[in-house]
C-alpha cells in the first residue's frame, strides 16, 4: 500500500471514527434523534476537510497499479468517507443531480473500475476483508452496537460461506455419493451456527442505537452522477450459492436473475466468479428428483435425501429468522414510528420500505419452499421428496 493510501486508512481508523462517534452522541442525545441537519456542524466540516486532503493526495498520485489489496483498501476508505458524508447530510442524492464531492467521486470511480467493483464501499470492506490491526477492525464509530453488528454480520457471512463451500463439494462428488455425508454435516453445522449468531444479534443489539446510529451509514449515495445503493450483508456469493445449490431459487427465474445481476458489482471479483460458476451447476434438488423414481428405496437415496432436507430446512429457518426477527425488529418496527420525512433513504437498497419488505418476503418464502400461488417456490417438489423417503 502506498504511503498516501496508508495515511488515508490510518485517518479512517482514528480521527474519522472519533468525529463520527462524537456526532452520533449529539444526534442520539437530541429529542428528535433523526434530526441531523444543523447539529455538530464544525465537526462535520472537519470530517469533510480532513478526508478531502487525503482524497486529493491520492487522486494526484493517480496510481491504482499497487495491487488488488491496496486498491480495495483505497476503495473502502473513500467509500466509507462518502457514506459518512451522506449520513451527516452533507450530501443527499434526493436533492442533487451529481455528487458535490467530485474529487472523492473521481477517486472511487477510478479505483472501482480498475478492480471491477461498484465505486463505493462494499460489505467486504467491513466484513470478510476488514483487516484487524491489534484486534481493532475498521468501523464508522466506536459504538458498542456498531461493533456488535459488524462482528456478528461477519460471523454470519463466514458461516454461510462455509455452508456454501460444503454444498459445492457435493456438486463435484455427486448427490448419490456415499461420502456426501461429510459435507452435508458440515453445511448443517454451519447453518446451525448462523442461527445462533442471528439469535445473539436479536438479543443483544439495541434497536434504537442500530436504527439511529448504525444503519444510516448504509444509505445510498451518489458517486459522480449515479446513485449507488448501500451495502448489505447479502453482498457475497455464498448466500446465492446456497439458494442455487439447494435449488430453492433458480437463475432462470426473472426475479431472481435480476437480483443476481444487480448485486454482481457489489461483490469482490473472486465472489463474482464463484457465483457465475455456480449458475452453471444443476441443483441438488433437481438431481435428487431425477434419481427419485428409480432409486427412492435405496439406502443411499434415503440417507442423502434426508441430509439434503435437513440442510434445506435449516436454510429456510435462517431466512425466516432474518426476515421475521432481524428485519422486522430492527427496521420495520422502528420505521413505523417515524414520520414519512425521516423515512427517506432508510433502506440500504433505496426502494421505499414497503417495497423492500415485500421483496425480502419473496426471498424468505422461496427459501422456505412456502406454498404460494403468486411465485414459483419449490414447495411441491420438496413435499414429493419428503414423501418419497418417509413413504
Ligand atoms: C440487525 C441485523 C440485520 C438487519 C436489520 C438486516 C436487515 C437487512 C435488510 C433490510 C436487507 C435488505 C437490504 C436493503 O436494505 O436493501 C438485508 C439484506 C440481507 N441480509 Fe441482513 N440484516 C441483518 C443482519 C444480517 C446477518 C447477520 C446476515 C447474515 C447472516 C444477513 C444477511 C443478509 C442477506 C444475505 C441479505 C441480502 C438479501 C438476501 O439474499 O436475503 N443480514 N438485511
Amino acid at each position: 500500500m502506498s504511503s498516501r493510501a496508508e495515511a488515508f486508512e490510518h485517518w479512517i481508523r482514528t480521527a474519522f471514527v472519533d468525529i463520527n462517534t462524537e456526532l452520533e452522541e449529539h444526534y442520539f442525545a437530541a429529542t428528535d434523534r433523526s434530526q441531523v441537519t444543523g447539529v455538530g456542524e464544525p465537526l462535520k466540516q472537519a470530517l469533510q476537510a480532513e478526508g478531502h486532503a487525503h482524497v486529493l493526495a491520492l487522486l494526484q498520485e493517480g496510481n491504482t497499479g499497487d495491487g488488488f489489496q491496496s486498491g480495495l483498501g483505497v476503495l473502502g476508505s473513500v467509500g466509507m468517507y462518502l457514506a459518512a458524508l451522506r449520513r451527516h447530510e452533507l450530501t443527499n442524492p434526493a436533492r442533487e443531480e451529481r455528487s458535490p464531492f467530485p474529487e472523492a467521486s473521481a477517486l472511487a470511480l477510478h479505483v472501482g473500475a480498475s478492480l471491477g467493483m461498484a465505486p463505493r464501499f462494499a460489505t467486504s470492506h467491513l466484513a470478510t476483508h476488514n483487516r484487524a490491526r491489534a484486534g481493532v477492525r475498521k468501523s464508522f464509530t466506536r459504538l458498542r452496537d456498531e461493533f456488535l453488528f459488524i462482528d456478528e454480520n461477519t460471523r454470519g457471512i463466514l458461516s454461510l460461506q462455509l455452508a456454501a463451500d460444503a454444498l459445492t463439494a457435493i456438486v463435484h462428488l455427486g448427490v448419490s455419493s456415499p461420502v456426501a455425508d461429510v459435507m452435508f454435516t458440515a453445511a448443517r453445522r454451519s447453518l446451525e451456527e448462523v442461527l445462533r449468531i442471528n439469535t445473539r444479534l436479536m438479543e443483544q443489539l439495541d434497536v434504537e442505537r442500530f436504527f439511529y446510529s448504525v444503519r444510516p451509514y448504509y444509505k445510498p449515495y451518489r458517486v459522480g452522477r449515479q446513485e449507488y445503493r448501500g451495502a448489505n450483508a447479502g453482498d457475497f456469493a455464498g448466500i446465492n450459492e446456497l439458494d442455487l445449490l439447494l435449488g430453492v431459487c433458480r437463475a432462470n427465474d426473472p426475479y431472481y436473475a435480476q437480483l443476481l445481476v444487480d448485486k454482481m458489482l457489489f461483490m469482490l471479483p473472486a465472489d463474482q466468479a464463484r457465483l457465475r460458476e455456480c449458475m452453471t451447476y444443476k441443483s441438488l434438488l433437481d438431481e435428487l428428483l431425477e434419481l427419485m423414481p428409480a432409486h427412492r428405496h435405496a439406502d443411499w437415496f434415503r440417507r442423502n435425501a434426508q441430509a439434503y432436507l435437513e440442510v434445506c430446512d435449516l436454510f429456510g429457518r435462517y431466512a425466516a429468522q432474518h426476515h421475521d426477527g432481524l428485519v422486522s425488529r430492527f427496521i420495520a418496527a422502528p420505521a413505523a414510528t417515524l414520520e414519512a420525512r425521516s423515512l427517506e433513504g432508510i433502506t440500504a437498497s433505496g426502494p421505499p420500505l414497503p417495497v423492500l419488505l415485500r421483496a425480502l418476503e419473496v426471498l424468505r418464502d422461496l427459501r422456505l419452499g412456502a406454498a404460494r400461488r403468486d411465485i414459483a417456490t419449490r414447495h411441491e417438489d420438496l413435499v414429493r421428496l419428503r414423501a418419497a423417503i418417509t413413504g
